[in-house]
């Protein structure tokens, strides 16, 4: 996804992002020198362990070695992807994000849109034809307005409604395909996909028809259809019915998570939303990100039938990094035999509000799971949930919240709260950076040199060669040397370019670690550091050289 943004469109975020003021939004900082600190929104402090450097266009932690450059902090802390925190620094910039597409690749997109649009137009007026659609709509409780809101059509009876209208020509055949909208059979006939089915159209953020899922009339297998993964469509993305929550004026804070598309048209019929579902898959991170960034408080209502708990839990597992105190996340479990649709419709909206009200904090939920399957009474079974609670509570990000859920175990298995903290927080605990790369670096003495040099890439791209350095070959060494190269091509290189040059770098990835590092106390200092760093990077070398070369003598000349 990175390569469609031209990098010398991201090197320009990078150069002109104000870190100062995207961090200082979030966070109160101070000044303090060069750089301004304050508590780490990252990890649990007490004492300023954040800091903030503008001239290097960075930010890191000493405490949790959280660290990286202006489109890091909002992949991390917004819970963005990529390109959503380009397209957000771009924004804040007044800035254009330019699409590096080929002209066919847009072509494509283009042409995919536009079939679905008007698939999308054949099945509403079929439905319009069709009394056995419609009839079914009534049955189900879905009055005109939901049904002309949420744009539910119908696929007729017939193989070839869509593809006999749009499908003309080889070009128009091969998108029908591609759309999902038209199937190919072993004989190479090909054929609508979707055929005498309820049909609703799933829209993206901005409207556009990205697929559709189909419900057949009657009994049968399979119950519903969806469109296969596509260039567009990604089920383990959308969300159906976001786009027409979106459509309501009014924003409100909380959002309802169903299973089905039924049940979000028949809610919202009835006026609780705004509801979404996901489209016959688990709940995603994906999926959090997006409703964790436009709600504060997210209620997933599963079915409470052995499959709707265990649907919840999965939802649980992936939600427990984005729950504490920015977002609250909770679960609603149904009586055994309902759904939202089945719910609402028979005992009524002001009920299901009430259901609502009382659905089950994620902390509750969490614990409440764990003591259904442990043995309270005996001293294996506290210790085993325990064992059960530690890696979830591991996922969780640290904060209040998280030692809330710890106090709240304690009491479970009857421990003093900072005795089950302690148990739990073992070293190897250590908040890892995501994805901070494979790299172990055995070596202080390289890792000092790669931060001095991220650190100071005007020093790294000046100071002299080093006789023999070239044949330093520890691990990190590749990296010393790409990363003092890129400073010495480019005399106006920062530590935050440098951060994003070497981003899809599984090496590279390093280099955010290596922000937190404190690189020099006296920077007049570095460029004297940086050439004695790499002096002794060889000496080291040469002695490695020289051991082996004994070993090797010693065992009779064999190479290792
Ligand atoms: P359910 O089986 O719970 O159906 O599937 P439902 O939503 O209550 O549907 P109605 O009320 O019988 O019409 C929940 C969701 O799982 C996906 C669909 O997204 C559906 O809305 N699903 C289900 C499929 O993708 N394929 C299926 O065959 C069944
Ligand atoms: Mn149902």
């Amino acid at each position: 996804m990175s390569s469609r943004i031209p990098q010398s469109f991201i090197n320009e975020l990078i150069g002109r992002a104000d870190i100062l003021e995207l961090v200082g939004g979030r966070v109160a900082l101070k000044k303090a020198g060069s750089s301004y600190k304050g508590l780490c929104p990252f990890h649990d402090e007490k004492t300023p362990s954040f800091s903030v450097s503008p001239d290097k266009g960075f930010y890191h932690c000493f405490g949790c070695h959280a660290g990286g450059n202006a489109i890091d902090f909002l992949m991390e802390h917004d819970h963005m992807t990529f390109p959503e925190a380009v397209e957000d620094l771009a924004a804040m910039l007044g800035i254009e994000v330019p699409v590096d597409r080929g002209y066919e690749d847009r072509g494509e997109t283009q042409g995919l849109l536009e079939a679905l649009v008007q698939a999308d137009r054949i099945y509403r007026r079929a439905l319009r034809d069709s009394p056995a659609a419609q009839d079914y709509l009534k049955r189900r409780g879905i009055d005109g307005a939901a049904a002309q809101r949420f744009a539910i059509g119908y696929a007729p009876d017939a193989w070839d409604t869509v593809f006999g209208a749009l499908g003309r020509g080889e070009a128009q055949a091969k998108l029908l395909l591609q759309s999902g909208l038209a199937v190919k059979s072993d004989k190479g006939h090909q054929y609508d996909r979707f055929r005498d089915r309820i049909m609703f159209p799933i829209r993206d953020r901005r409207g556009k028809v990205i697929g559709f899922g189909g419900r057949m009339l009657g009994d049968g297998e399979p119950k519903y259809l969806n469109s296969p993964e596509t260039p567009l469509f990604h089920k383990g993305r959308a969300l159906y019915g976001l786009f027409e929550a979106h459509q309501r004026p009014g924003h409100r804070d909380e959002i309802l998570v169903v299973e089905g598309y039924l049940d979000v048209v028949c809610l919202a019929q009835h006026g609780i939303e705004p509801v979404v579902a996901t489209l016959g898959t688990a709940t995603s991170t994906d999926h959090l990100r997006q409703l964790t960034r436009l709600y504060k408080r997210v209620v997933f209502c599963f079915d409470g039938d052995r499959a709707g708990r265990a649907a919840a839990w999965r939802a649980l597992e992936t939600a427990l990094p984005y729950a504490g105190s920015q977002v609250e996340l909770s679960f609603l479990l149904l009586p055994d035999g309902e759904d939202p649709d089945s719910l609402v419709r028979s005992r009524g909206a002001d009920a299901f509000r009430d259901l609502l009200q009382r659905a089950t904090p994620l902390s509750n939920f969490l614990l409440d799971e764990l003591r259904e399957q442990v043995d309270l009474g005996s001293a294996d079974g506290r210790s085993k949930i325990v064992a059960l609670a530690r890696p979830l509570l591991e996922r969780l990000p640290r904060g209040v919240y998280r030692d809330l859920l710890t106090a709240d175990l304690a009491r479970v298995v009857g421990l003093k709260a900072e005795r089950l903290g302690a148990l739990l927080d073992s070293p190897l605990e250590r908040r890892a950076t995501p994805d901070a790369g494979t790299l172990q670096l055995k070596s202080t003495l390289i890792r000092k040199t790669i931060t001095l040099a991220l650190h100071f890439p005007a020093v790294a791209g000046s100071v002299s060669d080093v006789e023999g350095f070239e044949d330093v070959d520890q691990p990190g060494a590749s990296l010393l040397r790409q990363v003092l190269e890129a400073a010495r091509d480019n005399p106006e290189i920062t530590p935050a370019h440098l951060v994003e040059r070497f981003r899809d770098d599984p090496e590279g990835r390093y280099l955010h670690r290596l922000a937190a590092d404190v690189p020099l106390d006296d920077e007049q200092a570095a460029p004297e550091v940086l050439r004695d760093s790499l002096e002794r990077l060889v000496r080291e070398q040469q002695r490695r050289n020289t051991v082996r070369a004994l070993k090797n003598h010693a065992l009779g000349g064999r190479s290792d």
